[in-house]
């Protein structure tokens, strides 16, 4: 009987002991190190339980009862202890992470399309609803193409008006301009007619300077048919500039040499900057000048595959950028291709 009492006190012990340490418990590892060292395996709780076969058979229940409500305690108690520490640390994470929903949000910034991109875009919606469809053409030529075919053979001294960028293969280079499109385009359609943009990238061996750039891109203009007249290139032209800087834009056409058209001419716009009296821009004579045009040479549609005594054509080569230099009025063009975050922001 002594030995029965004596394990009711050490059952109660134990189970004050447990409930008092739990109560110094600041969060949910010295929970579970509370748990292994007052219920596991090595604690006094599992001592006293372990020893309950040893008493006689009729003390058995009584005993085990105590425990087995002990154990209870010491369960509920955790389980308690475990939401007031998670009640505690939520609250503490509420207030110390809080979110200053006032503050304003970080911009997200938007990438641009490139001015001359812009240019382009409109450039070639103004021709797609003239009917004209865009054909490409590679910027790696051939002598051939971007010469000999365009009426220049070996040696003709009318190669000198483009600085060319020869490759190290014999007769390869970075096309000059896009006219070499014209005969990749006319091979391709002769004998049907063709309107057709020639849009991309040339390349030109040239100094820089607010004017000239080394690389800048280029629409050529194609037709070819039964009836093509300089009225329709004159008449496309105008179409165009007016589609292109509004109704009251004015526009000259002046004679001019290329030895692939013939007649040939250039087209200016009156100066965006001073309106015509005269200024830097412009060079003082109130114009600035946009494309080259002209009727396709005999010799280049022959080299086309079409019969110069059937058909004529009409081709213009636009600069994009020099029209992007007169729609947002930027004094150099040397700002296009140099990256500067700060000039490619301001267009959209
Ligand atoms: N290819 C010429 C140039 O780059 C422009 C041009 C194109 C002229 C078509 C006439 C006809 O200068």
């Amino acid at each position: 009987m002594a030995e029965q009492a004596q394990l009711f006190q050490d059952l109660e012990r134990i189970r004050q002991v447990a409930l008092e340490d739990l109560q110094g418990i600041q969060d949910e590892k010295e929970l579970q190190s509370w748990r292994s060292q007052h219920m596991g395996r090595n604690s006094l709780y599992m001592q006293v339980f372990s020893k309950l076969p040893e008493l006689p058979k009729e003390e058995r229940p009584l005993i085990g009862q105590a425990a087995n409500k002990i154990k209870n305690d010491l369960e509920t108690a955790l389980e308690a202890r475990q939401f007031e520490l998670k009640a505690k640390s939520l609250k503490q994470s509420l207030s110390s992470e809080r979110l200053d929903i006032t503050l304003p949000g970080r911009r997200v910034s938007h990438g641009r399309l490139h001015p001359s991109t812009l240019t382009l875009r409109k450039i070639y919606g103004i021709f797609a609803e003239m009917g004209f469809q865009i054909y490409r053409s590679p910027d790696v030529e051939t002598d051939s193409y971007n010469f000999e075919y365009l009426n220049m053979p070996a040696y003709h001294p009318a190669r000198d008006m483009w600085d060319t960028f020869f490759t190290t293969t014999p007769n390869v280079l970075l096309r000059t301009h896009t006219s070499p499109g014209q005969i990749h385009a006319m091979r391709e359609f002769a004998p049907d007619p063709i309107r057709v943009i020639l849009p991309g990238m040339v390349y030109r061996y040239e100094q820089l300077s607010t004017r000239s750039e080394i690389q800048f891109n280029q629409v050529e203009l194609l037709a070819v048919g039964r009836d093509i007249t300089f009225m329709d290139l004159k008449g496309t032209l105008e179409d165009f500039t007016r589609r292109m800087f509004g109704e009251d834009a004015r526009t000259r056409l002046r004679p001019s040499y290329f030895p692939f058209t013939e007649p040939s001419a250039e087209m200016d716009v009156r100066c965006y900057v001073c309106g015509g009296s005269g200024c830097p821009v412009c060079k003082g004579s109130g114009w600035v000048e946009i494309l080259g045009c002209g009727m396709v040479h005999p010799v280049v549609l022959r080299y086309g595959g079409y019969d110069p005594s059937q058909y004529t054509g009409f081709a213009a080569g636009l600069g994009p950028e020099r029209i992007t230099l007169n729609r947002y009025r930027i004094d150099d063009i040397r700002h296009f291709w140099a990256n500067d975050i700060r000039f490619l922001e301001q267009f959209s």
